[in-house]
């Protein structure tokens, strides 16, 4: 795989590679030196079109803890201001030697558009997309896997683990390119996916992949609605197992046993004025809530990739309780897996 711009078409096998590699790189960070000279002499560009804190700094880590040299490139500070295309901005950082890069847009597709024309070109980059509009973010979704397995087998994480666990992802699922990238990891473990939120924040680009009689979110749009049916197996040969995915558009039935839960931020800068709700009435409502969880497994996990919006999509006490909130370790695990992808990218073991 010389690119990673979705999580589509990953196999079980590559998510626990990456899972693997990931625990190993995990081991390295608690040594005293935190250092491999794995990537030496190559160049990862950090291309962030849109801003970030958590994606562009924790890559810039792993590619240090892997002894690459790093580009930072900003916007506003690049000469994109001076009317440069982005195409033209990426062949810049090629021609000085690129050997990885990692790239952030709001608009989705840019990333594989540039790997589009390195590959035209001919060149040995790889492009890796680091969060595309309402795309993707597969380094996310691959991070959030990690913290989950981790925490299920330490020594062993792997796919496998999460099969048949409940998992619910909360909230504003329309604009999530993190909710796209995990749908397509979680669902692939065997795991029972369930999105919950209100209406007008879930998408319809999920009832493109239903076939037959449960097309479309049907009914009053209450109760459960199968998406991944076992009379409609997602049409990929990578998956072992029918795909389980539900809609709802109340929580109760989502968070109902659940072992674990991924809230989603608001994302108000991708909202036109009518979908943004009141976001008093939408804590009312989706916000999870430490009462709120008691209709889960007792031991259920909190998750959310950040940044979060304290006390509308989660409660601010919930989030700082490391008993149930993994957002911490989600961060911390984003290193670890970077190195990863970073290094089976640098070393074409994907
Ligand atoms: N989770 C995430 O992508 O955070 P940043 O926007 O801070 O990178």
């Amino acid at each position: 795989r010389h690119h990673i711009l979705s999580l589509a078409d990953f196999t079980p096998d590559e998510y626990d590679t990456v899972l693997q590699t990931a625990n190993s790189f995990r081991e390295v960070l608690s040594r005293r030196t935190k250092k491999v000279p794995t990537l030496q002499g190559q160049v990862v560009a950090n291309l962030f079109f849109e801003s970030s804190t958590r994606t562009r700094s924790s890559f810039e880590l792993a590619a240090k803890r892997l002894s690459a040299d790093t580009l930072n490139f900003a916007p506003s500070t690049s000469s994109l201001s001076k009317g440069e295309t982005i195409l033209d901005t990426a062949k810049t950082y090629l021609a000085m030697g690129t050997d990885i890069m990692v790239i952030r847009h709001r608009e989705a597709g840019v990333p594989q558009a540039i790997a589009n024309e390195m590959d035209r070109l001919g060149v040995k980059v790889g492009v890796l997309n680091a969060g595309d509009g309402q795309h993707e973010h597969p380094s996310q979704a691959l991070l959030d896997l990690f913290t989950i397995t981790t925490l299920l087998d330490p020594e062993h994480p792997h796919l496998a683990l999460l099969k048949d666990k409940k998992i619910a992802i909360v909230g504003d699922i329309l604009h999530s390119r993190v909710a796209r990238s995990n749908l397509w990891s979680l669902t692939a473990s065997g795991a029972e996916v369930h999105l919950a939120g209100p209406p007008t924040l879930l998408p319809q680009l999920f009832a493109d992949y239903v076939g037959g009689e449960e097309r479309g979110v049907s009914g009053e749009g209450r109760g459960t609605q199968t998406i991944f049916s076992p009379h409609t197996p997602y049409p990929t040969p990578h998956t072992p197992h029918p795909r389980k995915l539900f809609l709802h558009w109340s929580l109760e039935p989502a968070l109902r046993d659940a072992d674990f839960v991924m809230t989603l931020r608001l994302q108000k800068e991708r909202m036109t004025g009518h979908l943004l709700p009141s976001l008093r009435e939408y804590h009312q409502q989706f916000g999870i809530t430490r009462d709120r969880l008691k209709l889960c497994k007792p031991d259920v996990k909190v998750l959310h990739p950040g940044p979060v919006n304290r006390g509308v999509e989660i409660s601010s006490d919930l989030m700082d309780d490391p008993r149930c909130s993994l957002i911490s370790q989600q961060v911390t695990s984003g290193v670890a897996v970077r190195m990863a992808l970073l290094y089976l990218m640098g070393s074409s073991k994907l």
